[in-house]
């Protein structure tokens, strides 16, 4: 079945569509994209749908956190597939702007967090990376003013980003996080994926597997860092694959663990091939799950429900 969905190209656009919207109180919420919509995308907007009146899904392959041109380039675009899909998930409007649309000329601002930025994906990919994503979302949030905005947990670095910027900048949108989706064997679903070969897709699962060790280990009431990143890299290694970056961290400050008193936020990056990807797990020895998702005290009357 195909489902008509109105798309807003401009801001202008965007802000006529969502006027009567925001004019009868309805609650709006936003999922941030760059397209090539997968079931990761498509759970946030779902779950948008439940707790929102309004869903506004944009698309827009941000070229400032590219730190490879090449990885620019070869993003993949679908932007009438994605119009379909986002449809069919529930949203009631999509945003697809233009480079220039979002960087007219004369663009010279830049937003950026500083400290745990300087970490994991921050120390990898440099500054630049979450100062594009920082900068972008606090436009789109701006755009948009969404009551609630949707990211997903399997981007942990960049949920803590986007927190850190909607407290500093008193930013009135509630974050919300989503579960990571995963293919049955493991694997993250991530846009890089199409982009693997055969062989590569099997090799992929290294990340999922190293993860995987070392929660098994947390199980069998291990608690030092070394034993449970050791473990993670011997699993990888397995794939034949070498991590860029395997820690275990503390999920606020980032800093590295010595002891998993408490949760940890292990996190990886590998290059399989040339297709980068990430993927991460909270380990948690009391096994009590951490939910991102707890609401803040303070409530809209228009907000999205919880
Ligand atoms: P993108 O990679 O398209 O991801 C859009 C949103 O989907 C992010 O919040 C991301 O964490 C979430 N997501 C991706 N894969 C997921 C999975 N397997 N399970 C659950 N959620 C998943 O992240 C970005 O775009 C950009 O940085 C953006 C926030 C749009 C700013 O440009």
């Amino acid at each position: 079945m195909s489902h008509h969905i109105p798309t807003a190209h401009t801001v202008r656009e965007l802000r006529e569509a969502l006027e009567p919207s925001r004019l009868a109180a309805r609650s709006i919420a936003l999922v941030p994209t760059m397209g090539a919509l997968h079931e990761g995308h498509l759970s946030l907007i779902r779950q948008a749908r439940e707790r929102c009146d309004v869903v506004v899904v944009s698309i827009f392959v941000n070229p400032s956190q590219f730190d490879r041109s090449a990885d620019l380039e070869r993003y993949p675009r679908q932007e009438a597939q994605d119009a379909e899909l986002a449809a069919q998930a529930g949203a009631d409007l999509v945003f697809v702007p233009s480079v220039e649309e979002i960087y007219p000329a004369g663009f010279a601002t830049q937003v950026q967090v500083l400290g745990i930025t300087d970490r994991l994906e921050g120390a990898s990919r440099g500054p630049e990376h979450f100062r594009g994503v920082a900068t972008v979302v606090a436009k789109l949030l701006n755009i948009v003013q969404p009551d609630s905005a949707f990211f997903g947990q399997k981007d942990a670095q960049q949920v803590l980003v986007i927190r850190r910027l909607v407290a500093d900048l008193n930013l009135p949108v509630r974050v919300e996080v989503g579960a990571t989706v995963r293919e049955p064997d493991g694997l993250a679903l991530s846009s890089r994926n199409a982009q693997l070969s055969p062989e590569q897709r099997e090799r992929a699962l290294a990340l999922h597997a190293g993860l995987k060790a070392a929660a098994d280990l947390v199980a069998s009431g291990e608690r030092a860092a070394s034993a449970l990143l050791d473990a993670a890299q011997s699993a990888m290694v397995l794939f034949d694959v070498e991590p860029e970056y395997l820690s275990l961290v503390d999920p606020d400050t980032l800093e590295d663990l010595t002891q998993l008193d408490g949760p940890g936020l292990l996190a990886v990056a590998a290059y399989v091939g040339s297709v980068r990807l990430i993927d991460n797990v909270i380990l948690d020895p009391s096994s009590i799950v951490v939910d991102p998702t707890l609401p803040s005290p303070i409530r809209k009357v228009s907000a999205c429900s919880v």
